[in-house]
């Protein structure tokens, strides 16, 4: 068991020292480590059993700091900083050299975002080397939204998590980033596209659902639960399958099954994305034999549902 609490004191001599804490976002919860320090930056992917050309997340709290780990900032960029920070938004930007290339996986663009969420805010302010943090899951498995999901799977691994509740958003950042000028979306997440595209203009997709390392963290196998998930027509999938044991996750509707996740009778994307992850790990480790899952509205945060539930699915 790793220790937990909101001690930020402790949570900074932690990672002065090259340690490992887990840290609450507004997205999800993450494996914090300093971005400089090679050796703790080597730690992550060893905890998280992550092979490494898959890069690493930087975080920090200022855009002033982010400046002196990149090497230029796009006029655009700078825009949806301004309109996004702190919040749900990762830029991918060419690298300044003191970033190690192990946070890239070799790449000359380095993720940085500022996450918003008070205690990390001020654990960040504390110290003055950004944090590489990746989802504080292990590789494949769903990212998590409590302290307690970090717990569950890491916590024999960490000396503390620091337990700022549950995520906000509950879903993980968007990262965007520039190519010839334009802007480009590599993951859907907490920010809606529709939100960027009105400061930044239209966007392109480079979503990438195979297992290229070349596009890494789209891995299809991402946040895959252990039970068989299927994402359609729920009332069909119920009657084609013959299984017992059945449990949904379904947006406003009700079902009857063995366990039902509706996520938000309201209708309401953000309290459904911020339901998603509990929803399929609650299943996961429910009496069912099958998950199924209603495919989203494919607008605002729906997109970003129906991207993980779909790389969630077998
Ligand atoms: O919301 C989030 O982004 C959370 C919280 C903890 O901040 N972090 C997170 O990290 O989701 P992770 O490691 O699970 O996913 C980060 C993904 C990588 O898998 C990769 O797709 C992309 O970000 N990425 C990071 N650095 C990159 C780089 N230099 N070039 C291309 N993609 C990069
Ligand atoms: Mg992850």
């Amino acid at each position: 068991m790793a220790l937990s609490g909101n001690d930020i004191n402790k949570a900074k001599d932690l990672l002065v020292n090259g340690g490992l804490v887990a840290i609450p976002t507004e997205t999800v919860y993450g494996l914090a480590a300093n971005a400089l320090d090679k050796k703790a930056v080597l730690r992550i992917f060893e905890t998280k059993n992550r092979p490494f050309f898959d890069p690493l997340i930087i975080h920090t709290n200022s855009i002033e700091k982010v400046k002196l780990f990149i090497a230029e900032m796009p006029e655009k960029a700078m825009l949806l900083a301004q309109s996004f920070w702190p919040g749900p938004l990762t830029l991918l930007l060419p690298k300044s050299a003191i970033i190690p290339d192990l946070v890239t996986s070799g790449l000359d663009r380095v993720a940085v975002r500022i996450p918003d969420h008070l205690l990390t805010l001020q654990l960040l302010e504390s110290i003055d080397f950004p944090l590489a943090a990746p989802s504080a899951n292990p590789f494949g498995y769903v990212s998590p939204t409590t302290a307690k999901h970090v717990q569950a799977q890491l916590g024999d691994k960490l000396p503390y998590i620091l337990d700022g509740g549950d995520c906000a958003v509950g879903i993980e950042s968007t990262i965007v980033g520039f190519e010839n000028g334009e802007t480009v979306v590599y993951r859907l997440g907490g920010l809606a596209v529709e939100e960027i595209e009105r400061i930044a203009g239209q966007v392109k997709f480079q979503v990438n659902h195979s297992s290229d390392p070349k596009a890494p963290g789209q891995l299809k196998s991402h946040y895959a639960p252990r039970k068989p998930l299927i994402v359609g027509d729920v009332e069909k999938l119920i009657a084609e399958n013959s299984v017992k044991h059945i449990g949904v996750i379904s947006f406003r509707k009700a079902y009857p099954v063995a366990v039902n996740k509706i996520l938000s009778p309201g209708g309401s994307l953000e309290e459904a994305a911020h339901g998603l992850f509990s929803a399929i790990r609650e299943l996961d480790e429910a009496d069912v034999e099958l998950i199924l899952a209603e495919k989203f509205p494919e607008t605002f945060l729906g997109r970003a549902i129906n991207d993980r539930l779909q790389r969630a699915s077998v």
